[in-house]
């Protein structure tokens, strides 16, 4: 098994950064797959904080990366943040990133009509993050996209631009928002065009000769199986599949190049934006989970809703991204709790269900079953191997691993790149 995908189990924000990170030791190239800037993932080197959006996070240790064709690409912000690295000492070149040239763009009119959406919502608002992800792929679907490789040619980027702005000028009107001039989005494309065309290469061709080499691939998942366009809490979700068969699709390599499906999770859980949370916590314990965790968006700065982990919604999230193992996160931040929770599955009224309905109003109704587990006081933090773990520590997540029907891979300590204990490498899971 020469390939790893890194795929979120709850709703984001599970660590996939650092983790991937840590593990972009050990590959050769690594591959975003899905979804835009609306990802933040935070890296910790030493002093140094790293939080990136769009770039693979395998940039920091220098690996050749690869924004998939199924990632939306904001070609403004991709600018940006290859400057705001720059700043931070990762020079980032053509030769170390490459850009799907199929891969759609985010234009400056699919994060009006997201926020104008947002705003004519009221209470039913998703609560996005504003960055025109979901506007994006409609317009990929509905086939009047603009590509990356149609900022190579000039003359049919005009029909193109005619072709998007007949659907969005109708929508601006309806909104009330002023029209988009056809020649000023063509002027603003083609200032841009040279330097995003300068990472512009057929990434499926570069990851398939990257997978006939033998070299190792790591699929950096954005999101988590929770905001899944299919399977996560519909509407409340993001506009991409985020589960590990997107992986494939979403970087132009068959589902057989991906060997080890690495779940990502809290050992709480986590949710940013609107949408059903069955262990949400609105106490003393939540607060704590959140100001220990310090839950706070990456991308909003929004603060994150807290609750207790949900065996029953990660097993799920295993079963349909066939996860082989896990990567527990953030199990310093229940260091200190007398008592803990796990949710093993719900209740609605008297009926009780093991796994999370597809019924909107199913998801709000839902009333977790708990086991309680002892806490432990010793600290976990910044321990690197099993025997720095206090007992009950490893009780929990034992339990985890029951619960989940999976077994865990890596634990992570703290938000420092090196605080990981490796319980068996995923890209050499037979030893
Ligand atoms: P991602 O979107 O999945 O990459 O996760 P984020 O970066 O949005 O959020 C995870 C946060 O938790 C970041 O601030 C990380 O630095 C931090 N973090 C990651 N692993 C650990 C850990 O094991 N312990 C603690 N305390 N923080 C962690
Ligand atoms: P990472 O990769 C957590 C959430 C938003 C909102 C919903 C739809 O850092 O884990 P969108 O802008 O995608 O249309 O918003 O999805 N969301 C995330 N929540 N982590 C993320 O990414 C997220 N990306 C989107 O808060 O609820
Ligand atoms: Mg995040």
């Amino acid at each position: 098994m020469s390939s790893v995908a890194v795929i979120g189990s709850q709703w984001g924000d599970e660590g996939k950064g650092k983790i991937v990170d840590w593990l972009s030791n050990r590959a050769d190239i690594v591959v975003r797959f899905q979804g835009g800037h609306n990802a933040g993932h935070t890296l910790v080197v030493g002093e140094t904080v790293y939080k990136l959006s769009l770039l693979p996070s395998g940039v920091v240790q220098g690996k050749p990366s690869v924004i998939g064709n199924g990632v939306v690409v904001d070609p403004w912000a991709l600018l940006a943040e290859i400057s705001r690295l720059g700043d931070q000492g990762i020079k980032i070149g053509p030769d170390l990133l490459i850009l799907a040239e199929n891969a759609c763009l985010i234009l400056p009119l699919h994060r009006d009509l997201d926020a104008a959406r947002e705003r004519q919502a009221g209470l039913a608002q998703i609560g996005t993050t504003q960055r025109g992800i979901g506007p994006a792929y409609e317009d990929k679907v509905g086939r009047r996209a603009i590509r990356v490789c149609d900022l190579a040619d000039p003359e049919a980027l005009d029909w193109k631009i005619n072709r998007l702005l007949a659907h969005h000028n109708a929508l601006r009107r309806g909104l009330t928002l002023p029209e988009v001039d056809v020649s000023a989005l063509r002027a603003s494309l083609l200032s841009i065009a040279p330097q995003i065309l300068a990472f512009a290469q057929p990434a499926w061709w570069v990851l398939d000769s990257a997978r006939r080499a033998g070299k190792r691939i790591l699929f950096e998942g954005a999101q988590g199986s929770w905001l899944d366009i299919d399977h996560g809490t519909y509407p409340y979700v993001t506009s991409s599949n985020t589960v590990a068969g997107q992986a494939a699709s979403g970087s132009g390599l068959g589902p057989s190049a991906i060997g080890y499906v690495l779940g990502l999770v809290k050992a709480y859980t986590t949710r940013v934006g609107e949408g059903p949370f069955p262990t949400e916590l609105h106490d003393d314990d939540g607060r704590k989970l959140g100001e220990i965790g310090k839950e706070f968006g990456v991308v909003t700065g929004r603060a994150r809703r807290c609750g207790w982990f949900d065996a029953a919604l990660v097993r799920q999230s295993a079963a349909l991204s066939g996860m082989h193992g896990l990567a527990l996160t953030k199990l310093d931040v229940l260091d200190g709790f007398e008592t803990l929770k796990i949710c093993t599955g719900y209740r609605i009224g008297e009926r009780m269900l093991d796994r999370i309905p597809a019924s909107a109003r199913d998801q709000q109704a839902l009333t977790p079953v708990y086991e309680q587990m002892q806490g432990w006081r010793d600290t976990t933090r910044g321990a690197r191997s099993w025997r720095d773990l206090p007992a009950a520590a490893i009780k929990y997540v034992r339990r985890v691993e029951e619960l989940t029907a999976t077994p865990v891979a890596l634990l992570s300590t703290s938000p420092e790149r090196e605080d990981v204990i490796l319980v068996r490498d995923p890209f050499q899971p037979g030893g």
